[in-house]
């Protein structure tokens, strides 16, 4: 099922609560990497506002890359990467990034770890401690908020990121591998608080992981990449439904993308 004349980019009607706060994010007849070495060639995808996309690969095709590109901290080689219509050129406080490796800033506490984008965006002190709490019980870190980073467990550390990013009501989320480094159950666990926390924002994901179950609980569609290609984006049939898990339709559909996985 991996050829390109699946690849399918129009915008979708989305499960998740639409909101005018997501932006529209599309990268057209995109080379993507860096000037020596092309990564991605030919790529066209558009992500509808409030629509999550979820990314899977083999190691090295690019993934990080696409998202780099969105994030604008990679510029196309050729083609165009947009939001809402206008070229992406620098990284923007209104999408934001979150990555497997712990990002958090090691002196400062997880609340004052949360206040910063809150800062960005000029909130005063109370209200930035109020919005960073009530953020980081909403992530389940109630009792931790006074906590150093290194003081709490990685799932939790990854829960604050999570917080972080929120905080600054991101129009759009890039997540590159948020939760590889937890094990099964924690990872569950954050799947089901990303999807609480992202209800409402409005705000549109993409999400690159190496799990294809996590692709296709987390994702209205799936992107595929593979052979310096985007070979596919496919549909989710009821995405963040766990009890859907054994519906046929997403049975077939891992299926699908586990052997144009190669696995
Ligand atoms: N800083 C860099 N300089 C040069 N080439 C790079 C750099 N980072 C990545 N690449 C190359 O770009 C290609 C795509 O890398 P990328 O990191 O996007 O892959 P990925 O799909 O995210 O892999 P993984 O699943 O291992 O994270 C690879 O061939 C890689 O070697
Ligand atoms: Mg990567």
């Amino acid at each position: 099922m991996s050829t390109s004349s699946e690849t399918e980019t129009r915008p979708k009607t989305r499960a998740r609560t639409s909101s005018p706060r997501g932006a529209r994010l599309a990268l057209r007849d995109a080379t993507l990497g860096r000037p020596d070495s092309p990564a991605l060639t030919g790529v066209d995808v558009d992500v509808s506002p409030g629509e999550v996309l979820t990314v899977v690969g083999p190691s090295g095709c690019g993934k990080s890359t696409l998202l780099r590109t969105l994030a604008g901290l990679l510029p196309p080689l050729a083609g165009a990467a947009e939001q809402d219509g206008h070229p992406i050129d620098g990284p923007g406080a209104d999408r934001a990034l979150v990555f497997q490796e712990d990002a958090l800033l090691p002196w400062r506490t997880l609340r004052a770890n949360v206040e910063l984008p809150l800062a960005i965006r000029g909130l005063a002190r109370t209200e930035r401690r109020q919005q960073a709490t009530s953020w980081l019980e909403r992530v389940g870190l109630a009792a931790q908020i006074r906590q150093l980073p290194h003081r709490v467990s990685g799932g939790q550390r990854q829960r604050a990121q999570l917080a972080r990013a929120l905080a600054g009501r991101p129009r759009a989320v890039l997540m590159d591998e948020p939760f590889g480094a937890l094990d099964a159950q924690t990872r569950a666990g954050m799947q089901d608080v990303l999807v609480e926390v992202l209800h409402g924002t409005g705000a549109t994901v993409v999400f690159v992981t190496h799990d294809v179950d996590e692709a296709l609980f987390l994702g209205d569609r799936v992107a595929l990449l593979g052979s310096g290609r985007l070979t596919a984006v496919r549909d989710v049939p009821s995405p963040r439904d766990r009890t859907a898990h054994d519906d046929p339709a997403r049975v077939a559909l891992r299926r699908d993308v586990l052997s144009s996985l190669g696995t």
